[in-house]
């Protein structure tokens, strides 16, 4: 693998460990205002993000690469309602999604088909990441100032259960 490609492997990792930070302190913030449905969903996004770090950390093994390791920022935010927790998941996985496309162009510059196609996993994670963020959006901003329906969105919520994402391309597969 290249130095830069290594390199942007290495920040990827970085990113995926701080949207995992990021989505723990939203679930906390959301448990703390009673809304233990949205609490649940963002937990759930919290241990999806930490089987991306662990994927592309394992991928970063199996192709004997080094990581360079780099302090995790911190994720907290100053929401005001659960409405814009979710603009701010929205806001956050596009930028992610940049991330993950400038990586996946990196690959391919660096002519390494193996790093572009095994990212081809990650780029179709982010376009189902955003579509879920939006809809939840969408709902929360039909339900308004309505507290049952916010009840009724919290309650659906609830239901997300983690399933460990399987990533092809590495031998230690879903984490
Ligand atoms: Fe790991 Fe939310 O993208």
């Amino acid at each position: 693998m290249n130095k830069e490609l290594s390199q942007a492997f290495s920040e990827q990792i970085n990113k995926e460990y701080f949207s995992a930070f990021l989505y723990l302190a939203m679930s906390d913030w959301l448990n703390e205002k009673g809304l233990n449905g949205a609490a649940t969903w963002t937990y759930v996004q919290y241990q999806e993000e930490l089987a991306h770090a662990q994927n592309l950390f394992h991928y970063m093994q199996y192709r004997d690469e080094p990581i360079s390791f780099k302090a995790i920022a911190d994720p907290s935010g100053n929401w005001q309602s659960p409405l814009e927790v979710f603009r701010h998941v929205l806001s956050h996985e596009k930028l992610v999604t940049e991330s993950i496309n400038n990586l996946a162009t990196t690959a391919m510059k660096a002519n390494d088909h193996a790093a572009y196609i095994f990212l081809q996993w990650y780029v179709s994670e982010q376009v189902e990441e955003e579509a879920s963020a939006k809809e939840i959006i969408s709902r929360l901003e039909l339900a308004g100032d309505n507290t049952n329906a916010l009840l009724m969105i919290d309650d659906q919520l609830g239901a997300r259960v983690f399933n460990a994402p399987v990533v092809p391309g590495i031998p230690t597969a879903g984490a």
